[in-house]
This record gives C-alpha cells, sequence and structure tokens, in this order.
C-alpha cells in the first residue's frame, strides 16, 4: 500500500541526492524549495520514503496562465516502474487544480519524457543541454 503525503523539502534531499545527483556534482537544494507557495509530495511504503517530486509556482514563458514547475521527481532505483511516480503526480493535480492553476510544467531529461508523456504531459520545443546531466525537453499540462 502506497501513501502519498506532503513533506517537507528537508526530506526530499536523500532520494534527490541518491536518484538525481549520483556523480553529478549540482545542488540538491532548489531555489524555491522553502517559499511559501512550494509544496513537496512524498511516497510512502510502510513508512519508508521511497519517491519525492516539488511543485513550485514558477512561471515559464512559454506556457499560459498561472503555472506551477514541477521539480526534482525521483522514484528510488528499486520502486520504479510500479505506477508511483503516477501516483505524485495524480495527487499534485489534485492539489493544483483547486488553486485554479492552468499548467504544470518541467524540465525532463530525454529519459523521462516518455514518462511525462503517459501522464499527459506534451514536449514543447527543442531538445537543451544542461551541463553535467544532458539533454532536456520542456514539458507542460494543461490542467484547465
Ligand atoms: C522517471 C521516474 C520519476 C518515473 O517514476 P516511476 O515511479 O518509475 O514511474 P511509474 O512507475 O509511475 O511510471 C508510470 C508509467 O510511465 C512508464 N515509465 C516510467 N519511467 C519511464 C521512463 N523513464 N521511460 C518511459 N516510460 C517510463 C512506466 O512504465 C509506467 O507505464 P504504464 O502506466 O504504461 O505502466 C523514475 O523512473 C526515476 O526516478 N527516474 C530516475 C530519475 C529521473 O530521471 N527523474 C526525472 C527527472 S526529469
Amino acid at each position: 500500500m502506497i501513501e502519498i503525503k506532503n513533506i517537507s523539502a528537508q526530506e526530499t534531499y536523500a532520494i534527490r541526492l541518491e536518484v538525481l545527483r549520483k556523480d553529478i556534482d549540482l545542488p540538491y537544494k532548489f531555489n524555491g524549495d522553502l517559499d511559501k507557495d512550494t509544496f513537496h509530495l512524498g511516497a510512502f511504503k510502510e513508512d519508508k520514503l521511497i519517491a519525492v517530486s516539488s511543485f513550485m509556482k514558477v512561471k515559464n514563458r512559454n506556457f499560459k496562465g498561472l503555472q506551477y514547475q514541477l521539480r526534482g521527481m525521483a522514484t528510488l532505483t528499486q520502486y520504479q516502474g510500479f505506477g508511483i511516480g503516477k501516483q505524485l503526480i495524480i495527487k499534485a493535480e489534485k492539489i493544483l487544480k483547486p488553486l485554479n492553476i492552468d499548467c504544470l510544467w518541467c524540465n525532463a531529461r530525454v529519459i523521462a519524457v516518455d514518462f511525462y508523456k503517459k501522464q499527459g504531459f506534451k514536449t514543447f520545443g527543442e531538445v537543451f543541454d544542461i551541463p553535467l546531466i544532458g539533454g532536456h525537453y520542456s514539458m507542460y499540462k494543461y490542467l484547465t
């Protein structure tokens, strides 16, 4: 049984480090982590935190309306492919819709693009490089 709960920024750091920053010397703390509009979600299996994602009220000029950016999406390797990332996004959308947020967007690693497509996101524009990580696409999903 997987439970999705709000967690603190601090609680996301261990999984961000392990899954997103392994051998990558980039910050695992993000600007906006502690902003008042930011929220962080965690997936728990029997009280063990196994996946995290963060949602920040950041506008991207390529998209319309009120927006949130999805960041730091990561599921521990041994739990990937069991629908947990999907549950985090479903929960985030349930939180964002009553806030009248029009668009959820992210900068997706090329290897994760198909995961986001399955959650209804579309790519915007061309692939771009983030040094030390690699190719990314901006992706978006209108919620309204
Ligand atoms: C990308 C990631 C967050 C997905 O989380 P997850 O818990 O494994 O995803 P889910 O099991 O909920 O996957 C939902 C669907 O997407 C598919 N999927 C998951 N990751 C995928 C990927 N990298 N490529 C293609 N499809 C993928 C699953 O097979 C599943 O398909 P289904 O609905 O047809 O069964 C996770 O694999 C991860 O942490 N990857 C490493 C870090 C990373 O790349 N993060 C994203 C940075 S932008």
